[in-house]
């Protein structure tokens, strides 16, 4: 196994992806906190509470993120704190996001702040949220507050995360707030996020020309659960398209393709407004046609056979490197810088953490190797914190984290990212030691 590496790029970016509402503690001011307030919401009845506790000591998890050798991570503001009341600006919250970024650069952690990470202030929920076309200029003005507040510690923006991901959960699937199922109002939402962002984009622009401001973007491999069947292959090109791609068209080319528009004319503001990519990608959803569920365009999943699924309650999910690798070259053509802004899984007792991640890095390495310009890699996540509905039932971290007693342990998992982000690399010894048999699919035999 001696003498086998892949080596990244010089320069490249090593980090960890958090939000606030999962990592901070006490959001209660926005609307997720009160979701989860209400019986039934959440998986195992449990609520963020005290999350992390990131709101008092992030900058002992910053220690441990330093530790392990990473030079970046990523984070958001939590639109809540800093804009309690509408166009109220919370100073005190604003010193905090100033001491928490100020830790992160004295670590030697580069930020990347996200502006919208699934929560909303509660008034902006009461007024209608992102149904309602008045959150354009709401977002843009509570961007450009943000920028203006914190742009002298940070240059790397990310608008919005996951924007089909929230629109699906919360307009179509009805599963977070406001818990509705209407498919018009997801067409109306993901317009409002593309004006919203593209709208952000320049405001940030204006006030910092040198920001890299982008979109985070969820990609899943839909792939037809039978190759063979042109119903299961319709069904999942659909899925592809309004899920994956069309944000990306829209705030690249300006182009609101079907439903979100005729995709004829321009939205001028949205034209070339991302200067990165951000790429979040967790696995392959085989699909198969199923007409009970077909007015909705979201159901239909199959089951994936147990050996290549995700653990419960994600077994309709497969672990599959090569989507990765699928993505990162596919965005290649619209010719900006990548980031892999989240790509992780849950898994607590971390006997497979140790194969994806270095399965994943493999595909990455591959894309970087046709010539894609992917600039960094950011786990999902550090410590382990609140995964929404599914409250604390999944297990992401590369740390574990006991949210009654704060108590964290190490998982093989970190020790493994540390040894790569320091070696910049991925060497046959490092496969050997945590993931034996990844070996012929990290170096491609
Ligand atoms: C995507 C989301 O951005 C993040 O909030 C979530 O915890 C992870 N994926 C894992 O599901």
């Amino acid at each position: 196994m001696t003498g086998r590496i892949l080596t990244f790029p010089d320069g490249f970016r090593w980090g960890v992806a958090t939000a606030a509402h999962q990592n901070e503690g006490n959001n209660t001011r926005n609307d997720f906190w009160a979701w989860e307030q209400i019986p039934g919401h959440v998986a195992d009845g449990s609520t963020s509470g005290l999350a992390c506790d990131w709101w008092n000591r992030a900058e002992e998890d910053f220690d441990r993120a330093a530790a392990l050798g990473l030079n970046t991570l990523r984070m958001s503001v939590e639109w809540s704190r800093v804009e309690p009341r509408p166009g109220v600006w919370d100073a005190a919250a604003f010193d905090r996001y100033r001491e928490m970024l100020k830790g992160l650069l004295a670590r030697g952690l580069e930020p990347m702040v996200t502006l919208h990470h699934f929560t909303n202030p509660l008034w902006l929920a009461q007024r209608g949220g992102w149904a309602n076309g008045e959150v354009v200029s709401l977002f843009r003005r509570y961007a450009a507050k943000v920028v203006e507040t914190l742009g002298d510690l940070c240059q790397v923006w990310c608008t919005i995360n996951e924007p089909s991901i929230y629109a699906a959960h919360a307009y179509v699937l009805g599963k977070w707030s406001p818990g509705e199922s209407s498919l018009l109002k997801f067409i109306r939402v993901t317009r409002n996020q593309i004006k919203a962002h593209a709208a952000a984009y320049h405001a940030i622009h204006r006030r910092q020309p040198g920001a890299q401001v982008g979109i985070v973007k969820h990609m899943a491999a839909f792939d037809p659960a039978d190759p063979a069947s042109a119903a299961d292959r319709r069904v999942a090109a659909i899925r592809d398209a309004l899920l994956n791609w069309r944000f990306v068209d829209a705030v690249t080319e300006g182009r609101l393709k079907f439903p979100f528009g005729t995709g004829l004319g321009r939205h001028a503001p949205a034209v070339d407004s991302s200067d990165f990519i951000g790429l979040n990608y967790y696995g392959r959803h085989p699909l198969r046609f199923d007409p009970a569920a077909a007015g909705t365009l979201f159901a239909g999943e199959t089951q994936v056979p147990p050996e290549i699924a995700w653990p419960e309650p994600w077994t309709d999910r497969e672990i599959y490197p090569a989507g990765l690798q699928r993505f990162l070259t596919r965005l290649a053509r619209y010719g900006r810088p990548l980031y892999v802004t989240e790509n992780g899984m849950a898994d607590a007792t971390d006997e497979i953490r140790p194969g994806f991640i270095l399965t994943h890095l493999a595909a990455l390495h591959r894309a970087i190797r046709q010539g894609v310009d992917v600039r960094g890699y950011y786990y999902w996540t550090l410590v382990d914190n609140y995964e929404w509905v599914e409250g604390w039932t999944t297990r992401f971290g590369l740390i574990a984290l006991d949210p009654a007693t704060q108590e964290r342990t190490p998982r093989r998992s970190a020790q493994l990212y540390a040894e790569i982000a320091r070696a910049n690399a991925i060497t046959g010894e490092m496969v050997e030691k945590y993931a034996p048999a990844a070996m012929g699919q990290v170096f491609g035999d």
